[in-house]
């Protein structure tokens, strides 16, 4: 793999504040104590910070590779640690949820009213038939429901399954059907830029299509007309005002081991899958890591501006901020309504002081000027975070010095819905190198290998792998134990293997390139080249169709597609703008394939598989490399 060199001799280091306060002050000591004993250090971690109801057996269980366990035989519950205790103390008046709708509306929660309403929604779950070990689908925009929803399922032992709501109907009703959802709760609509996105009508369409839904329940929020199915649907509010909505349930005793959600995400091949996780690993890890790298403090406001849909809302909106017993600030829209200065508007109106987001939404915002955050009072914060992909050192600069004032690092994380929580990062009192995730989090074994698994040498590119287990990390591919086994581990046996590229340079900082397999970043959203491919040939213009990302300014990468047309049909633009919209349709606005080329072959292997590398390096202008196994 090719050699290159980073912008190693750029380094910012924290200044006196920030190492004063550090919760972590020396990252190295506690790095080597933790790849020492991780079992012991992790054992004494689950014990000071978290209430269980009774104490593990076995903190680390690798007697079964790579179905690792953790905090066995202990018994738990995410939400008694994220709500239960906290509404017993004199946290119970503290602001769990400060949320922002689009237009505007504000609704905020204590921990004591999330804590109720969380108890409430929970009992009307039970009431409506839902058990432990249940799956739950949950496809909602950005409001509080959402996330009351999903505490709802976890507190009584179901496992939640939500659904992005940029999704759209075939995406949706893959994933309800994969799950063997019985219920799913929805809203009318979302607000995105002004307009309103019609969920209860793609939900209608994708029931049709998977009829396992028996019981729908629908949080009004945009208030526009939609079908209610007599004996199937129901209104959220309805039903939080009958005697059922109980709000002194008991929280359901769990193993540690059991599962707390599914989240699909797009791998090599075929259907997303669906990752789960499970109530005390990802409790410990999710909130560990949050407490060290962001360096929560009481005081503190934090914001994590992504969707509670992906991995990233889950554990560092829902989860780890509310363990913690942090305030949270949640906003419903668009960064740039109706103004570009809304996100910067926001934290000055609410206080924000650690603000979380991807290098997608700097690069947008960047793009209109210094003068809208400028005329803003940013002064409450005090850290910076981004995730999702490389983030680019000329946005890193800008936002480092024009949010940041040039007062707040840049806290660069690299994960994934698999890892759960932040697997490499800077903390606080690290120094940093604009585009560098800098060091593994204290006690991750991470390392760069070659095709023989073997580790590479300084600034050479290699496979990233992590070679030791981690309490949060995935226990399975829900119902496909064998999936887990060949996609994560089998490349390099022992090692797990996260589908990106990267390179090590002179200081042991580690600059992750990008995925090496059929995953695409649009926007930082991650999706699989087979699902738009599927959707594409689902058109009955459509007999074949290759998909592959191309570099972007601003959403990192974009997407082009390559499509061979059925007989009767003739290239044009608007057939264009028919395949682009049926992806829309059928995945969601974000799938939609920026340029569609249409081709009457496409360069395959002898056995029928598609090159995509030559698609890419062709629309790059890049040497087509090993053409050996294309088919004549
Ligand atoms: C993939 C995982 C992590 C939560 C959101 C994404 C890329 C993520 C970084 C980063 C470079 C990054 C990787 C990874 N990625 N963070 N800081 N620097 N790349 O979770 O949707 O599962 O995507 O996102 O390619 O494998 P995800």
């Amino acid at each position: 793999m090719a050699q290159s060199n980073g912008m190693s001799d750029e380094v910012y280091y924290p200044s006196e504040q920030i190492l004063a306060q550090a919760n972590i002050a020396d990252y190295d000591a506690i790095h080597q104590s933790m790849l020492r004993d991780p079992a012991g250090c992790w054992d004494q971690i689950a014990r000071e910070e978290f209430e269980w109801f009774e104490p593990w057996k076995t903190t680390l269980d690798d007697s079964n590779p790579p179905f690792y366990q953790w905090f066995v035989g202990g018994k738990v519950n995410i939400v008694h640690n994220a709500l239960d205790r906290h509404a017993r103390t004199w946290r119970r008046n503290k602001l769990a949820l400060v949320w922002e709708g689009e237009n505007y509306d504000q609704r905020s929660y204590s921990y004591q009213q999330l804590h109720r309403e969380v108890s409430r929604f929970a009992s009307v779950l039970r009431a409506m038939g839902v058990r432990k070990g249940d799956r739950v689908t949950i496809y909602m925009g950005r409001i509080p429901e959402l996330i009351i929803a999903m505490l709802a399922c976890a507190k009584i032992g179901a496992v939640h399954s939500v659904v992005y709501g940029g999704f759209s109907v075939e995406a949706l009703h893959e994933r309800i059907e994969d799950s063997e959802s019985r219920v799913a709760i929805t809203s009318d609509g979302a607000w995105l830029r002004g307009n309103v996105v019609p969920l209860k009508d793609i939900m209608d369409e994708a029931l049709q299509r998977a009829p396992t839904i028996q019981t729908l329940i629908v949080v009004k929020r945009t208030g526009q007309d939609v079908h209610m199915e007599p004996g199937r649907d129901f209104w959220y509010h309805d039903l939080m005002n009958l005697p059922i909505a109980d709000a002194h349930i008991e929280t359901e005793v769990m193993d540690a081991e059991d599962p707390l959600f599914l989240l699909y995400t797009s791998g090599t091949t075929g259907k997303p899958k669906a990752i789960l996780h499970t109530h005390g690993g990802y409790m410990v890890g999710v909130a560990t890591t949050l407490k060290w790298v962001f360096d929560i403090k009481e005081e503190d406001t934090w914001w994590c501006a992504a969707d509670p849909g992906w991995i990233t809302g889950h554990s560092y909106i829902v989860y780890a901020p509310l363990l913690l017993g942090t305030t949270s600030v949640i906003y419903e829209g668009a960064p740039n309504h109706p103004f570009p200065d809304r996100w910067w508007d926001i934290v000055e109106r609410h206080g924000v002081t650690v603000l979380y987001t991807a290098p997608t939404a700097i690069r947008g915002l960047m793009r209109f000027g210094d003068a809208w955050p400028n005329r803003h009072d940013l002064s409450s914060l005090r850290l910076l975070g981004s995730v999702g992909e490389p983030i680019n050192p000329e946005a890193w600069r800008w936002y480092h010095r024009v949010i940041g004032q040039g007062r707040c690092p840049i806290m660069d994380t690299w994960w994934q819905t698999e890892t759960a929580h932040f697997m490499i990062t800077p903390l606080p009192v690290t120094p940093l190198k604009p585009g560098s995730a800098t060091k593994p989090f204290p006690g991750v074994q991470i390392d760069i290998v070659d095709e023989d698994g073997s580790p590479v040498g300084p600034n050479e590119e290699g496979y990233l792998v992590i070679k030791s287990p981690w309490p949060g990390m995935m226990r399975t591919i829900y119902r496909d134990a064998e999936r887990y086994v060949n996609q994560y581990w089998s490349r390099f046996p022992g090692m797990y293997m996260t589908g990106d590229s990267a390179r090590r340079d002179e200081d042991g900082y580690i600059w992750v390139i990008g995925r090496v397999d059929d995953v695409i970043k649009v926007s930082g959203y991650r999706l699989g080249t087979a699902e738009v491919e599927s959707a594409l040939v689902s058109h009955s213009a459509v007999v074949e169709a290759a998909v592959i990302g191309v570099p972007d300014e601003v959403r990192g990468n974009i997407i082009r597609a390559y499509c061979i047309l059925a007989t009767g049909y003739e290239p044009s633009a608007h057939l264009v703008e028919v395949l682009r919209d049926h992806v829309g349709h059928e995945v969601g606005p974000i799938a939609k394939p920026s340029s569609i080329e249409f081709v009457d072959s496409l360069p395959k292997t002898r056995s029928g598989k598609i090159m995509r590398r030559v698609l890419k390096a062709r629309a790059l202008g890049q040497d087509e490399g090993d053409l050996s196994t294309l088919e004549a």
